[in-house]
């Protein structure tokens, strides 16, 4: 039988454990199946621009531990790729690098967008695998995405500090977590940290409720507040807004986020501290922490996950098992068709248990 070849790209924002996962799969692969592995430099693009790199042995080795990706990563999608100064389709070019190297198997890491464009080469007829990957936890299919655990400790021990200095000079401190759509980041890390407030997309908040809970705890002589906010949690009337806005269609959701522009340009946590401040007269501070939780080294809790998917994604190539994401379920690995995956994403559920626990210890959810 002829030696196999795999080629890996990595796409997306990046997070801790991809560089796990690539070594899972290229140690398996060459080590226990003898196959060929190369990588392809920042995502799509390198795919496209045949931008190639050897996973050999020295490659894989030590990087065990090391955030970020060895491969680079871009946002670029091949159907819609900026070159020059125009957009165009280059997915017939990256299905002929994809054949320029022989590969049998194109192993995609990524979130919900490297999902969609990995489909799209599905349908190309590429075999491809993908691995979830984001902080954002919101890849379907999956228990869970590599690179969440590391950002939800990140943002836990943010909060963990900012809970002294808020303690100290009496304050509102409001912390901006990622997550435009979905809240799971802000959720578990605003339950472990013991936020006294976690704003999330999934629950649009009322202000009032949100200051009534900072007073109650200003009256039981608590006289400081910590709000977890996700970076794309709405008020009620913002999403009310919102949704008007997208069933008028673009041109007018242009025409009405010009006529706000005002509001464009402040973010929701500004925002928010700015109305808290008014309705307590407490003093409010805003922390946004950012890229912040996607940098570094990955908890062991993610250096596992990304081996075991890896090492599972290695399994399915040799059982030439195409067409699928390498999910997590409980202490195994499935393979999950991409035709489910791709398009749909995980948002928190509304009845979900971290939800009721927060709950029942006394949390706010602005509802
Ligand atoms: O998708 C992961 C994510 O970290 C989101 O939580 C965040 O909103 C976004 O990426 C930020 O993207 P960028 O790297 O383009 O700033």
């Amino acid at each position: 039988m002829t030696q196999k070849a795999i080629g890996i790209l990595t796409s997306g924002g990046d997070c801790p454990g991809l560089n796990a996962a690539i070594r899972g799969v290229g140690k398996a692969a060459r080590g226990m199946y003898d196959m060929q592995v190369i990588g392809f430099r920042d995502g799509f693009r390198g795919l496209v621009e045949n931008r190639v790199v050897r996973l050999d042995n020295s490659a894989l080795s030590g990087i065990l531990t090391l955030g970020g990706t060895i491969l680079g990563t871009s946002r670029d999608k091949p159907h819609q790729m900026p070159v020059g100064n125009r957009t165009m389709n280059m997915i017939d070019v990256a299905v002929d690098n994809y054949h320029r190297h022989h590969l049998d198997v194109l192993v995609c890491l990524g979130g919900g967008g490297t999902h969609k464009n990995a489909y799209r080469l599905v349908k190309k007829e590429l075999n491809i695998i993908t691995m979830p990957k984001t902080i954002d936890n919101d890849v379907w299919g999956t228990d869970v995405t590599f690179g969440f655990d590391t950002a939800m400790g990140i943002a836990a021990e943010a909060i963990d500090r900012l809970h002294t200095t808020a303690e100290s000079h009496h304050r509102i401190i409001v912390v901006e977590i990622m997550g435009h759509n979905v809240g799971w980041l802000t959720l578990g890390a605003g339950i472990a940290g013991g936020a006294d407030v976690i704003l999330i997309p999934e629950i649009p908040y009322d202000i009032k409720s949100v200051a009534d809970a900072v007073l109650g705890r200003s009256r039981a002589g608590k006289r400081f507040s910590i709000i977890a906010m996700a970076e794309g949690a709405l008020s009620q009337e913002e999403t009310a807004q919102a949704l008007t806005k997208s069933k008028k269609g673009s041109k007018k959701k242009n025409r009405a986020t010009s006529e706000h522009s005002d509001l464009a340009h402040e973010s929701a946590s500004v925002r928010l501290a700015r109305q808290l401040q008014a309705l307590t007269r407490l003093d409010a501070r805003v922390t946004v922490l950012g890229h912040l939780q996607r940098g570094g080294v990955p908890s062991p809790t993610d250096r596992l996950l990304a081996t075991r998917l890896g090492t599972a994604c290695a399994e399915l190539i040799e059982r030439e098992e195409y067409g699928v994401m390498v999910a997590a379920r409980g202490e195994s690995c499935k393979a999950v068709p991409l035709a489910k995956v791709a398009g749909r994403r995980k948002t928190v559920p509304l009845d979900h248990p971290w939800i009721r626990s927060a709950r029942l210890v006394g949390t706010c959810f602005g509802d």
